[in-house]
């Protein structure tokens, strides 16, 4: 594992032990504005642990990552572990503070067999591992990192990322079936999920241009095929694939598109959506044109997905992690 000297991380906090134990007491609610005051989840950094220690286990992961790039066609894990920590995130619900990663709650019933849910377990068995190396840090946190790693360690932005998820091991904090969005939906549908969870239209054509990694799998979601050829590198060649000419395809799966030029290539039709949708398609015209700006707003939109529903302590400061390639490569 590559150790990190404590100089190497980019943190304006550089220990957080500082950061007290906070307890979901109701003063700490009064503290951080808790709203209506439903579903208060209050961040609670494990007692002693550093920026540090999270940047070792991203090593970690980062790692482990490098050791399988032949994955899946080559795809890696990258996609894998960007979906599951959307998946373990996406099930917040802004009207009642309910879901999202705190409680690590995609292990339980009905959570864990929601539909939607088929094929992110890959991700948390490529994770046990460094969970065993690990034991103190939560189910949340683990996934969410793994996120992280996922976007940066194939050359995508960096992602702020802050701990303190705290796992429910009663498995009454699992979310109800149908909070992640299934691939048959229209432009309304999209918004209705997205809004659900507190995005805007920006935010939502931002975040799911992470299809450019990874791929479908006829086992897992019905649908089939990578939708470009970076899908195992960070770019923005979703958009500029989706201004592109796209025809039906003719097979007896699920309805999907495939691209005009090729046919090696596909969409879904929710991401079909992005496009018939005129305020939807501003912004992958938008998008397609200026990575650097989805980048941004990816960055931004990402960060915010992985901590929907989470109060953050004054002094829980969001961490950068410096990817492999940055502490072995002389700056
Ligand atoms: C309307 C919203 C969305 C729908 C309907 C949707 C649907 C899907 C479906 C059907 C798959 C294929 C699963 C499989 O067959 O293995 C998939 C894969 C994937 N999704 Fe989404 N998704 C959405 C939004 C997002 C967002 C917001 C992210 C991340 C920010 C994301 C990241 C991924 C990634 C990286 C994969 C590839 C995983 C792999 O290679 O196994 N998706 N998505």
């Amino acid at each position: 594992m590559t150790s990190v000297a404590s100089s190497a991380v980019n943190n304006n906090n550089s220990n957080v032990t500082d950061a007290k134990r906070h307890k979901s007491s109701s003063t700490a609610n009064a503290a951080f504005g808790a709203g209506a005051g439903l579903n208060i989840k209050t961040a609670e950094i494990p007692e002693g642990k550093t920026v540090e220690d999270y940047q070792r286990v991203y090593n970690e992961i980062a790692t482990k990552i490098s050791e399988h790039l032949d994955y899946d066609h080559g795809d890696g894990y990258f996609g894998q572990l960007v979906r599951n920590a959307w998946h373990a995130s996406g099930t917040y619900a802004v009207a009642d503070n309910s879901g999202g990663s705190y409680y690590g709650s995609m292990i339980f019933e009905p959570e864990e067999f929601d539909f939607q849910n088929k094929g992110t377990s890959i991700a948390r068995s490529f994770l046990t591992s460094i969970h065993v190396q690990n034991p103190w840090i939560s189910r949340g946190d683990l996934w969410t990192l793994g996120g992280v790693a996922g976007v940066q360690e194939c050359n995508g932005p960096k992602i702020k990322w802050r701990p303190g998820r705290v796992d429910d091991n009663t498995g009454t904090k699992a979310a109800p079936s149908g909070r992640i969005p299934d691939g048959e939906g229209d432009a309304r549908y999209v918004r209705d999920f997205f809004s659900r969870m507190g995005f805007n239209d920006r935010e939502t054509v931002a975040l799911i241009g992470a299809h450019v990694l990874g791929r479908c799998h006829t086992h897992v979601s019905g649908y089939d095929g990578p939708w470009g050829d970076d899908s195992n590198n960070f770019t923005n060649d979703f958009y500029e694939r989706l201004v592109g000419k796209w025809h039906l395809k003719n097979w007896d799966g699920r309805k999907q598109y495939e691209d005009d030029d090729t046919n090696l290539y596909m969409m879904l039709p929710s991401d079909m959506a992005l496009k018939e949708d005129s305020n939807f398609y501003k912004y992958v015209q938008e998008y397609a044109k200026d990575v650097d700006l989805w980048f941004k707003d990816f960055a931004d939109a990402y960060s915010k997905l992985l901590e929907k529903g989470i109060e953050f302590p004054e002094d829980n400061k969001p961490i950068e992690f410096k990817t492999l390639h940055e502490q072995t490569v002389p700056s």
